[in-house]
Formats: C-alpha cells, structure tokens, sequence
C-alpha cells in the first residue's frame, strides 16, 4: 500500500527563552513526525524575529542556542532540514509577491498582530506583515501539514486563503494546501505558572511564569514552588475552577506519560504545597537528557554553524524550484 508522504514545516523564532510550552506544543512533535519518516523542514525564523527591536549581538547568540536546542531535543539532521530563515533569500522575495495579493484588512484582524501592535506607539510595518512571511515559509515548500501551537491557527488559516488566492488569481497548481497540526490536548496550550489564563509564553516580563528548557534543576523546583496555587490544599484535576493547580498537573501528565487521574491518585496523601516538588522533580527528570545534549552542543560551534550552512543548501534547493514555478504563472519570468 502506497502511504501518503506529508511534507512536515514549521518555524520557531530565535529570541527569547524557549519553553516548556514551545517544548510540548511544537519541538516534541516535530521530532515524532521526523521519526515517522515525513519529509521535514524546519526553520529557526531569524527574519521573523526583527519585527520587533533585538539586540543584535543576543539574536547571534539566539540562533546559535536555538539550534542547539533544537538538536537536543532530537532534531536529526540527517533526517531533518534545518535552516536559518535569512540563509535563504527565496522566503523574502516570495513574500513580497505574497504581498502583493493581501488585503490590509485582513492581517488588521489577525489576534496576534492586535495583541503586539496594542503595546506599541509606534507599529513597525515588518509586525503588520509578519504572517505574510510566514505564509511564504510555509507555502515555497510546497508543505501540507504545519505543527504548532493553538495561537499560531489564524496564521495558517492566512496561509491556505493565501495559497488559494495565489492558485486561483494565476489560475495554476502551483502551490499546495496546508493544514495545521494542532495537538486537541494540553500540549497546544501549556499555561503560565504565574496566571493559568495566560499561555505560558518567551515575551512574558517574569521568569517565574515559564520553566526555560535549559533552566538548571535548582532553579526549575524554585520556579515550581513559586507557582500559584488556590486554597484547596488537594490534589485534584478541575481545568475549570482549579485552573492552577490543573496547569501543573498536565505538565506532570506531559512530561511523564501518567494521566491527570493516575496523578491525582498517586498524590491523594499530600497537599498541593508538596505535590509542586513532585512536579519540579518529574519535570527536572524529563530534561535532563536534553540540557546535557544541550550543554555539550552548545560549545561547538562549528558543528552548529556547518548544521545550518548545509541545511540552508537542501531548503535553497526546494524554495529556488517552487519560486521559479511562481514568478512563471505571476509572468515574471522571461525565455532569455
Ligand atoms: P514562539 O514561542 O511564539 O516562537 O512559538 C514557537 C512554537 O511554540 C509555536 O508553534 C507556538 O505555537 C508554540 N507555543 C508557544 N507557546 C506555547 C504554549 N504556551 N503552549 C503550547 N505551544 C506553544
Ligand atoms: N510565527 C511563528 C511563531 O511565532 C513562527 C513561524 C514563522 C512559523 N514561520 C512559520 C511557524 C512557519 C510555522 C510555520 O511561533
């Protein structure tokens, strides 16, 4: 029986410290769809990055660690492409002729670019545009399945109107439908420890709202221990009305397998001050493995830096092909 081959895409920006959430709602499952043998790509989305101010010395740094991690986390580059975003020139110029069929009021009503721009006296044009470039990410691979998180929907959803748009203005096949791989469990949508109403995010002010994947273990059970928590000292899973204390059970049930009701019922003798060190503990467990990966990758530089050289040379080739076959039917092209 012939298996249908999924083209796997997805992106993750080099800034900030990544966590456990970015961990559960996209890495962990990138690396199960590369073991599945799906054609993957991967991309450490630098260009995405500078819609917002960044020291340019820590962005260097970032893309370094950020392929470190990614690495540590499993991802193989002999199974996988891994590439650095502005290493292949294809996803500006595609995105510009992207541009050029998006309404502005269309990515006006995109959440995230609502959420950004409101703290903001002055909205870079790059922030207002950004899922444009992420369209064109997706779309030069020619992708059909995207796994991320549940707050990157509405931007897949801009990719498929946009492939669509593309196909129809152009009247070709050219390009190909995504859909988005979403996890419909917790894992989509791994909450603050410091207000379960927000997701646990890398732009958070406090550290204490997420546990970084290279925090050192002493730091984890601290972050832990200053998790909120409610009144009711037991241990029990109600996302509902203990939405803080739920939180903390799914990421115990995320990093270990076990379910709510199992946990529930193994910690049914201590209070939810104690059952916090149980969570630190399990959770310290499960990235011990990648925070050595981590911490001996980190200090090889060359290696990283020639991870990202070839795989920006496998990616060049597919987005090259994809572009030419785009700027044919746009009529930008000429026999010479
Ligand atoms: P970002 O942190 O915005 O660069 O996101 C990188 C990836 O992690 C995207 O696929 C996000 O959807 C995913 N992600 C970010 N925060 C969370 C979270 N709290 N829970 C689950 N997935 C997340
Ligand atoms: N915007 C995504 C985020 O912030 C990152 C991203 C950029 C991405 N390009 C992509 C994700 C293409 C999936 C596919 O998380």
């Amino acid at each position: 029986m012939q298996t249908f081959r999924k083209v796997i895409f997805s992106g993750i920006q080099p800034t900030g410290n990544i966590h456990l959430g970015n961990y559960f709602g996209a890495i962990k499952r990138w690396k199960e769809l590369q073991d599945a043998d799906h054609d993957c790509i991967f991309s450490i989305v630098d260009l995405h990055s500078i819609t917002l101010p960044q020291d340019p010395k820590a962005l260097n740094e970032g893309i370094l660690k950020m392929t470190a991690t990614l690495l540590a986390c499993g991802i193989d580059p002999q199974k996988s492409v891994i590439f650095q975003q502005s290493n292949v020139k294809e996803h500006a110029e595609f995105s510009w002729i992207l541009k050029c069929i998006t309404t502005m009021a269309r990515l006006g009503r995109l959440a995230q670019f609502k959420e950004k721009s409101e703290k903001l006296k002055e909205v870079p044009l790059g922030l207002y545009v950004y899922p444009v470039l992420q369209a064109a990410d997706i779309l030069l691979y020619k992708t059909t399945h995207v796994p991320v998180g549940e707050d990157q929907s509405q931007h897949i959803q801009l990719a498929q109107d946009l492939q669509r748009v593309f196909n129809h203005t152009y009247k070709s096949e050219v390009l190909v439908r995504p859909t988005a791989l979403i996890s419909d469990g917790p894992a989509s949508r791994v909450k603050s420890l410091r207000d379960p109403a927000k997701k646990m995010s890398k732009s958070d002010p406090d550290p204490r709202s997420y546990i970084g994947l290279t925090d050192p273990p002493e730091l984890i059970t601290n972050k832990f221990r200053k998790a909120l928590t409610d009144f009711t000292s037991e241990v029990s899973f109600d996302p509902e009305n203990r939405a803080s204390v739920s939180n903390l059970i799914l990421i115990e049930s995320l990093s270990t397998g076990l379910t709510p009701d199992e946990i529930c019922e193994r910690n049914s003798n201590i209070d939810t001050g104690k059952y916090k060190l149980v969570v630190a503990d399990s959770v310290i467990e499960m990235l011990r493995p990648i925070q050595n990966n981590y911490h001996r990758l980190i200090n090889e530089k060359g290696y990283l830096i020639s991870v990202l050289r070839d795989g920006a040379e496998r990616a060049r080739t597919v987005a090259n092909k994809t572009l030419s076959e785009v700027k044919k039917v746009v009529g930008l092209s000429l026999e010479y």
